[in-house]
């Protein structure tokens, strides 16, 4: 096992680049089980996630390697239609195999999620999407197992716009026959990636970008090459590096646009920011205001900022409410943070922050991806030594933070460690 032993205290400066996005690629992998071919994937990010993907799919038969960013993709050779617990554990996306499976093989059998460390994530809107292209669809065991001839295309109306069950459904009726229009469809950056590199691959795909997707059923599709879409959590997180330690950063090749809610409400924070192309400084100088924030889908300020934004306003003079509407028991990092010494008040959904309070080094345990990241934060403004356990969590999302993070500044070492 790892752990971040960080020393807080230090103001970081300085530029890094952000990496490709981890839900964009997650989401383009399973793509290519839709077209036998050769898949040259650029800017992928080196992440716990993506081993965990290209395992799952070597399982089926589709060769992939990442060197450097550039992941090269063979799904010539698939033999497998399952999706076991072992892989769908780890990481809720490998649900995402399912949609293309049923589309281009007319079976699949992809292990139930279950829940998660901040409770339970239903894929009753996947299943019921399939259902409505035809899919025959049984829960045996744990497993989900969807049987169909051809797919055929439907009108499918989200009740929430969820980001997996859009792009699952999404990948299943590119190969359907006749037209599909999801209605309520999720609108995240890298849903419309996905639906770009679809319609790259020869999907008919109209829509792209809005809640309304409309697809036209191709007979078949074929391989191609993408660039993933720069990953605008981590872009989030860092800035936020930049801002609590009361620094200067500049964070490169990111896409300053998918960042609005966030850059707003930074802004309300008291940050002051140098916007280019796809280049962003952020500074701050003193403490932060305190700021209220509340989850929603995009372009709202996500879920996945969160516990980041807990983090941020330990640094606020003040009273700040976050309130989580998409996973209301995503507070895992909650208690930890209270081993720092953070003053917070947990009131259903809602965390009530008192800012302002010298938090103090202390071990804290990872629960999950994005709670870690808040950890890591809060690390690198308390007093003395902070030791972050269970950094596997971090590194399923962040491309060697710790190295960018020192590559700012920051007092922050990985190494190995006996404690679980
Ligand atoms: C994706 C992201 C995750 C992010 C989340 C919300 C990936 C790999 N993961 O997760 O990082 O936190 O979007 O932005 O892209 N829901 C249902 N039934 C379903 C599906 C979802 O009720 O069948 C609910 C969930 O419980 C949740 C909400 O819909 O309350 C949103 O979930 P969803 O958008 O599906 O999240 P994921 O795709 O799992």
């Amino acid at each position: 096992m790892e752990k971040f032993v960080i020393t807080g205290g230090k103001k970081l400066k300085g530029r890094v680049k952000i990496s490709g996005a981890k839900n964009g690629v997650l989401a383009m992998m399973p793509a290519s089980i839709l077209a036998p071919g050769i898949f040259r994937l650029f800017n992928v990010p080196n992440l716990r996630d993506v081993w965990t993907m290209s395992r799952l799919m070597n399982d089926m038969g589709i060769y992939s390697e990442l060197n450097d960013s550039e992941l090269f993709i063979d799904s010539r050779n698939i033999h497998s239609f399952e999706a076991p617990y072992e892989h769908v554990k780890k990481m809720r996306a490998s649900f995402y195999v399912l949609g293309p499976l049923v589309a281009r093989f007319g079976k699949a059998k992809v292990s139930l999620p279950g829940g998660c460390a901040w409770g339970p994530r239903p894929v009753d809107l996947h299943i019921k999407g399939l259902q409505k292209l035809g899919a025959e669809i049984t829960i045996e065991g744990g497993y989900v197992i969807a049987k169909a001839n051809r797919l055929i295309g439907s009108r499918i109306h989200l009740d929430i716009p969820s980001v997996g069950a859009t792009g699952n459904i999404l990948m299943a009726s590119v190969l359907a026959k006749g037209s599909t229009i999801i209605s309520n469809a999720a609108i995240e950056p890298e849903i419309t990636a996905l639906a770009k590199f679809l319609v790259k691959m020869g999907a008919k795909v109209e829509g792209i970008g809005t809640n309304t997707l409309e697809i036209e059923g191709v007979d078949e599709l074929c391989s191609t090459n993408e660039t993933v879409i720069p990953d605008r959590i981590e872009a989030g997180t860092i800035l936020i590096a930049g801002a609590i330690t009361e620094g200067n950063v500049t964070i490169e090749s990111c896409n300053p646009y998918h960042l609005t809610s966030i850059i707003s409400k930074m802004e309300e924070a008291g940050c002051e920011f140098d916007i280019h192309e796809d280049k962003i400084t952020v500074k701050l100088d003193g403490p932060p205001n305190p700021v209220d924030i509340t989850t929603s889908v995009y372009p709202g300020f996500p879920t996945d900022m969160q516990s980041q934004w807990v983090a941020f306003m330990l640094k606020a003079i003040g009273v700040s409410k976050i309130t989580e509407t998409i996973y209301p028991d995503r507070f895992k990092h909650v208690p930890e943070l209270q081993r720092l010494g953070a003053e917070i008040e947990m009131s259903e959904n809602t965390a009530i922050v008192y800012g302002g309070k010298q938090l103090t080094g202390a071990t804290v345990m990872s629960s999950d991806l994005r709670g870690s990241a808040a950890l890591v934060l809060s690390g690198l403004i308390a007093k003395g030594t902070t030791e972050v356990l269970r950094i596997y969590h971090i590194d399923r999302g962040y491309e060697s933070i710790d190295k960018k993070l020192r590559l700012l500044g920051a007092d922050i070492v990985r190494v190995q460690t006996e404690d679980y």
